[in-house]
């Protein structure tokens, strides 16, 4: 059966934040110190995550993501893996990670079973790195990144945070990279979604500014015309027939038409939209003896109530209660 909210929209596609917490620090999501962190029993366990997607596979969803925070600090996460590939039903599981432990880990989760991998990296430029992620961690990234690539992850992605009077300098040369690696980058639009309220509109770097940038530092690209519609990123490839690139511009472009995606939060809240207000507490079911029946209940609910989109582009804008490393990107 299809998990259909009010306005015709199938949601098949589930992302479960693995922890919110992470090994950098990029401005944008969390602040440089002080975070406060879900304290470790209110995280969802293994079994509890699994039990959670069968009924969710039960209810309609395809494919899974794990994100976080930052998923490679969960200790034994290819055993999760390899569970979740073991759902009948589950077409697909993806992963997005910040690449530090990418390296140590690659090919455990290759052998689990995982192959889509999205790698989360602003710049080629060491101390623009360091400036953006307060971490000196750089090498270790593209360390994760070569050897996900040598033990066969893919096709690995890498998200690049598009921020205005940042990160200029680092789209075309990332897209160069990406081209010569065989890797889509994907610029993501600056989300109102920063533990600090650091967000305004002008701080935006917009999809269509990118694209002037990467069509005159290195030709011309072509819309991919057959993507799937109802995946966020708009794409695109180079019209000489090497690489291409692609878009989540939730700013200039919001997709949520489309949408088709709900979210698990490393402390078991089910949401129906990252800037979502409301959120469906899973835990104490999980956690109380209630029975799959009442799961399902709880997942055809969250997802009857969905809004039809956010309003990142209205004055009555509200951005969410949690920052993006408590939800999960
Ligand atoms: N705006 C846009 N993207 C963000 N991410 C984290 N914070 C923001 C933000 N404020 C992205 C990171 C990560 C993904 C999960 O979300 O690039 O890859
Ligand atoms: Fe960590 Fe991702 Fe947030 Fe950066 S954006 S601090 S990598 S959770």
């Amino acid at each position: 059966m299809a998990l259909t909210d009010t306005y015709g929209r199938i949601h098949d596609n589930l992302r479960i934040s693995m922890t919110d917490r992470c090994n950098i620090r990029c401005f944008y999501c969390m602040p440089e110190s002080g975070v406060k962190f879900v304290p470790k029993p209110e995280i969802l366990s293994f079994e509890e995550i699994e039990r959670f997607a069968r009924v969710a596979v039960e209810a309609g969803v395809r494919k899974i993501r794990l994100t976080g925070g930052e998923p490679l600090l969960r200790k034994d996460l290819p055993r999760l893996v390899e569970k979740l590939a073991a759902i009948p039903g589950v077409e697909d599981i993806a992963l997005t990670t910040n690449g530090v432990l990418l390296a140590d880990q690659a090919g455990a989760l290759h052998a689990a079973g995982l192959r889509r991998i999205n790698v989360h990296l602003d710049t080629l430029d060491r101390e623009r790195f360091r400036q953006i992620t307060r971490r000196d961690d750089f090498d270790a990234v593209m360390r994760g990144i070569a050897e996900a690539q040598r033990v066969g992850l893919g096709p690995i992605k890498i998200n690049a945070v598009a921020v205005k009077n940042l990160v200029e300098p680092d789209i075309v040369p990332l897209a160069r990279f990406g081209r010569e690696n065989g890797i889509e980058i994907r610029y993501i639009e600056f989300m109102p979604l920063d533990s600090q309220g650091l967000w305004l509109r002008d701080k935006v770097l917009l999809q269509d500014e990118m694209i002037a940038m990467i069509e005159r530092g290195i030709g011309p690209l072509d819309v991919i015309p057959d993507a799937d519609p109802r995946a966020p990123a708009l794409e695109y490839r180079f019209r000489d027939g090497t690489g291409r690139i692609g878009f989540i511009s939730s700013v200039s472009r919001p997709f949520c038409l489309n949408c088709n995606r709900i979210r698990l939060t490393a402390d078991g809240k089910l949401r129906y939209c990252l800037f979502a207000i409301d959120e469906t507490d899973v835990k104490g079911p999980l956690r109380d003896g209630s029975g799959d029946e009442r799961l399902l209940e709880l997942i055809r609910g969250t997802v009857r109530a969905k809004w039809l989109g956010h309003e990142i582009n209205t004055a009555q804008f509200v951005p969410p209660p949690r920052p993006m490393y408590a939800i999960g990107g």
